[in-house]
């Protein structure tokens, strides 16, 4: 490569490595790709002074609703604040949803998602409506967006695959249509009976049709609901391992000691991954406690202590759930330093790690992710010292290049004191 062929050049920026070390370097770019990483490269045709701002990987939204993101309020306010007043919300709002309404608020959430470092979003779209209007809606915006972001879609029955009569089938039809991914719902099927056989279903569907599998597990209080375990059971026996994933799974919080930890011995036998959402569930559970009051979430710390992979989602953006947020990552990793509390310095990287290596781990990247020569030139910059200063102060995204190319730019705030 000689230097004329440098269509980008990235000058002194503070390189975050997976292993969590950080050099100063300058990286090239062309084609699309990462050239070079070194000292002192070469000029190229354009050239950015990162002026040794942190350049770290995307980061990857493991968990979103983008079918029914920026609703909030439509066609009313979720008063209860509880999962499920917003099934019921969403369940009157999806009856008038046209390709358009769902394009338009999914693109403008994935802009947004992008422009604060998001590249990898995994979305669940709602198949328990017989037009599949929100599925279809979410396929043609991973085709739209393609050049700049990488959506997954799993197909998921919000109203459980056994909740109507047509439920299954329409399962079956988005899978056909191109679904990502399997989603389900087993603590919301009308039956424990029903539940089980879901995840059953589930995993021959995803066998059937070579798709990957995530499901909306246990998002619960109740201690009782208990289809982890069925979750697990399933991966140890069909060997799918790395290509499952628990989402919420709050009830494990739950859960008593001396089950938790049988469940985590059980865990360890397999490869799957686990998805926390902890801004929508630090609101959403605890809602029928008086005092005192859980926190619903699962064993963040237990699970990342035992090597299990977990990442991190925003899971909602203004809709029935949850009315708060941006879609910025940095934002999910800080509540959960808080909720899960995950203070010591090695917590609070792996915390940066959750909407980094192990999202892709989740959403099963291959080995394109991460900075490195040869890999798809595809990283963001922040106004931050290291990961832990990036999640204290939610560190500005300074420039986002998606496949080569500077996509989105902000300036970091500039505080002065006046006095
Ligand atoms: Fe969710």
């Amino acid at each position: 490569m000689t230097s004329t062929s440098y269509e980008l050049v990235l000058r002194q920026g503070r390189l975050l490595r997976a292993d969590g070390t950080i050099d100063q370097v300058d990286i090239a770019i062309a084609a699309g790709r990462i050239v070079a990483i070194g000292p002192e490269l070469e000029p190229g045709t354009f050239e950015l002074d990162l002026e040794e701002s942190l350049i770290s990987p995307p980061f990857v939204e493991s968990h979103i609703h983008l079918d029914s993101a920026l609703t909030a309020g439509e066609p009313r306010w979720n008063q209860s604040g509880t999962l499920f007043e917003g099934i019921e919300i969403w369940r009157e709002r999806k009856q008038n949803l046209s390709l358009e309404d769902i394009k338009t608020r999914a693109i403008e959430t994935l802009k947004q998602q992008a422009m604060q470092g998001v590249l990898y979003v995994r979305s669940h779209a709602d198949v328990s409506e017989q037009n599949l209007v929100a599925l279809k809606g979410l396929l043609e915006v991973r085709e739209a967006v393609k050049d700049w972001i990488t959506l997954q879609v799993v197909a998921f029955p919000q109203d459980g695959i056994y909740g109507g009569p047509k439920n299954d089938a329409l399962m079956e039809e988005a899978l056909k249509l191109g679904a990502d991914v399997v989603g389900g719902i087993p603590h919301y099927e009308l039956t424990r009976e029903d539940g089980v056989k879901s995840v059953h279903r589930i995993f021959e569907l995803a066998q059937q049709y070579d798709r990957l599998i995530d499901i909306h597990c246990d998002e619960i209080d109740d201690d009782h609901a208990r289809f982890l375990e069925v979750v697990v059971a399933c991966a140890i026996r069909s060997g799918l391992g790395e290509r499952v994933t628990a989402s919420h799974t709050t009830a494990f919080g739950s859960y008593n000691n001396a089950y938790a930890n049988k469940l985590l011995g059980f865990i360890r036998r397999t490869s799957i991954n686990f998805v926390v959402n902890p801004l929508i569930n630090i609101t959403l559970q605890g809602r029928t406690d008086t005092y005192p009051k859980r926190r619903g979430l699962t064993r963040v710390k237990e699970l990342w202590q035992q090597g299990t992979n977990v990442s991190l989602g925003h899971d909602c953006v203004q809709d029935p759930w949850y009315s708060m947020g941006t879609g910025n990552m940095l934002d999910v990793a800080f509540m959960l330093v808080h909720v899960a509390q995950m203070t010591g310095i090695a917590e609070i990287n792996a915390c940066y790690d959750m909407i980094t290596y192990q999202g892709a781990k989740t959403l099963n990247l291959a080995s394109d992710y991460g900075i490195e020569v040869g890999k798809p030139a595809n990283l963001i910059v922040l106004d931050a010292i290291d990961r832990y200063d990036a999640i204290r102060r939610r560190a500005t995204v300074k420039h986002v290049i998606s496949q080569g190319q500077l996509i989105a730019s902000t300036n970091a705030p500039l505080m002065q004191w006046q006095r």
